[in-house]
């Protein structure tokens, strides 16, 4: 063997291990990471706060016309009442991810039909109703200190709910 080859042999057996060791690293770091988001559950209080902020989105959506928004809140209310059936499906010993259903599906068909319609009053007084599904279920858990009405004030002003 030529010294040429014998130098190139030792490069590409120390590349080889380092690839491994790098590979070896990465895997390491992404196994962590994997576990880090398995042992992640959303807390209730905590998907509640988003739902929170998306009915008040919800409300301007609709008061301003812009029903694109209104159905994309709608749909990312609804997303949100998914991840407590699955990830918080009982809470405090009551069974929230049946609750859901018996509770708010009324409401949010009747919000979907106003927004396809484009229907403001409609939209209201579907809006209030689904406002008082809110309150009845805090009701049922203990929690009727938690009470949800109509915004009186946009809560963010770096969003623009009138288009035109
Ligand atoms: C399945 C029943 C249920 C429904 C439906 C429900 N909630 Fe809740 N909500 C709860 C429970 C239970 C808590 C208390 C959670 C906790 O203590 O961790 C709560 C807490 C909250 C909180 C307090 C969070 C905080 O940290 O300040 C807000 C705000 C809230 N809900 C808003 C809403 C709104 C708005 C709706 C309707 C669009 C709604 N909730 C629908 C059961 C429900």
């Amino acid at each position: 063997m030529n010294i040429f080859l014998k130098v190139l042999s030792v490069f590409l057996l120390l590349h080889t291990n380092l690839a491994q060791a790098a590979h070896d690293d990465i895997t390491g770091k992404e196994k962590a990471l994997l576990e880090t988001n398995q042992a992640y559950t959303p807390s209730l209080g905590d998907i509640m706060i988003g739902i929170q902020l998306r009915h008040a989105k919800l409300w301007y959506s609709g008061l301003a016309s812009n029903w694109k928004l209104a159905e994309y809140k709608l749909e990312e209310i609804s997303e949100a009442f998914e991840d407590i059936k699955k990830y918080q499906p009982n809470f405090d010993g009551k069974p929230t991810a049946e609750m859901i259903v018996r509770i708010t599906s009324e409401p949010v068909k009747k919000l979907e039909q106003a927004i396809k319609a484009k229907d403001q009053p409609a939209f209201i007084k579907s809006f209030d109703e689904m406002s008082n599904a809110c309150n009845a279920c805090h009701t049922v858990n203990g929690h009727d200190f938690i009470s949800i009405q109509r915004p009186t004030a946009q809560p963010l002003t770096n969003q623009r709910f009138t288009l035109h």
